[in-house]
């Protein structure tokens, strides 16, 4: 029987709570389907942090190296510990070291989801760059607490960082419905976004089959709320995918539903899977988070390792819960009610 070991990162806040909701459902799926998950829990959080003053250890990355994929729940408590601190400590840390370039998050509406918008009709795939851009970490403060302060955030793009994430999304419309949306702001910025149009005009030449259009971020985010069905794969920058995805996770009803991937394409080391959300301290403890995304991310992990019956038997019972109205309005179910559901259809 195959078994897949997978590193366990539930986190803060909501985070253990979808967490233990996702593991429920997939050793669930994977009893039924005949192969075996080996989970091993890490409690690297901020409460970690404030234990030990770090948020992993130092051989974490390494530790991490040896799983076939790690499932995330939520990092931040910014209460206790800064979010520049606790991020950089550890989920940006493993999306770089792990070359997890990828990030790939679904927004569509499951049925008997009411999205603010409209109930139906929109079936976009985001693909996020995950390694660099605006997350580059490259920066620096000087003469700090002074009135000549300054503060220097640079943005890095390179070809190759750009090209494989264009090639990546080519790829991903031409397995679905053939467009792809580039998304930019090279009317403002004008090397770095200039550069990813003039790559995103060098692949269409290579995908002819795909239809490919440049937009600028802003008016991408006014398209996604005014036309959504006119999309299909969207590709953006780290940061304009990261705002871009929230917004994705509006329409589809909220954060609550929103899965990510965040894939190392080459397999050289694990990919990592985790909902779209954060900890939510202001619902955390009330055991009213929705666990649909978490549950979601865990079937992208399984599609990842090869397992696409098991990763679409979670994806059914996902909708049948939700046609049934069974967590479909945030804070009307609570989570373990949701979760039940779904492993009663499972
Ligand atoms: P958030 O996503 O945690 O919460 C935003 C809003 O969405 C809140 O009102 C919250 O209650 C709601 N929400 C989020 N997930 C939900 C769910 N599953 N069910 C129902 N409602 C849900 O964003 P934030 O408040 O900006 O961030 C809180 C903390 O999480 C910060 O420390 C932030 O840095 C961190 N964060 C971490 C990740 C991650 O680990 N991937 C992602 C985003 C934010
Ligand atoms: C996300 C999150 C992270 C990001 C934060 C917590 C650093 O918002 O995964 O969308 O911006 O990538
Ligand atoms: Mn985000």
């Amino acid at each position: 029987m195959t078994t897949y070991r997978i590193a366990l990162i539930p986190g803060d806040g909501i985070g253990p709570d979808v967490t233990a909701a996702a593991w429920s459902v997939l050793e669930k799926v994977a009893d039924k389907t005949g192969f075996t998950l080996e989970g091993e829990e890490f409690p690297w959080s901020c409460a970690f942090y404030k234990e030990t003053g770090t948020m992993m250890p130092a051989d974490g990355i390494e530790t991490l190296c040896g799983f076939d994929a790690i499932l995330l729940g939520a990092v931040g408590w910014p209460a206790e510990v800064p979010d520049s601190v606790s991020l950089h400590g550890l989920l940006l840390p493993i999306r770089k070291s792990f070359v997890q370039y990828a990030n790939i998050r679904p927004h569509r509406l499951l049925p008997g989801v009411k999205g603010p918008l409209r109930s139906d009709g929109f079936d976009i795939l985001c693909i996020r760059e995950n390694t660099e851009g605006e997350y580059s970490g490259a920066g620096g403060r000087v003469h700090q607490g002074t009135a000549d302060e300054v503060a220097v955030e640079t943005s890095i793009f390179t070809r190759t960082g750009v090209e494989r994430i264009l090639r990546f999304a080519f790829e991903q419309a031409r397995a679905r419905r053939g467009k792809l949306a580039s998304v930019t702001k090279s009317n403002a910025q004008k090397y770095s976004m200039v550069f990813w149009d003039e790559i995103t005009r060098k692949l269409a030449g290579e995908y002819a089959d795909v239809e490919v259009t440049s937009y600028h971020i802003d008016a991408m985010a006014a398209r996604m709320v005014m036309a959504p069905e006119s999309l299909d794969v969207v590709v953006a920058s780290n940061l304009f995918g990261d705002i871009l995805t929230d917004l994705g996770a509006a329409i589809q009803g909220g954060l609550g539903f929103a899965a990510s991937a965040n894939i190392n394409p080459d397999r050289s080391a694990p990919s990592m899977f985790e909902p779209v959300h954060g900890s939510a301290p202001d619902i955390a403890h009330l055991g009213i988070a929705n666990p649909i995304a978490a549950i979601w991310s865990g079937a992208m992990m399984l599609e990842h390792l090869g397992e696409k019956a098991a990763a679409g038997a979670i994806i059914a019972a996902i909708e049948r819960t939700t046609a049934d109205g069974i967590g479909t309005v945030p804070g009307k179910d609570r989570t373990e009610a949701i979760t039940a559901a779904i492993l009663a259809q499972l």
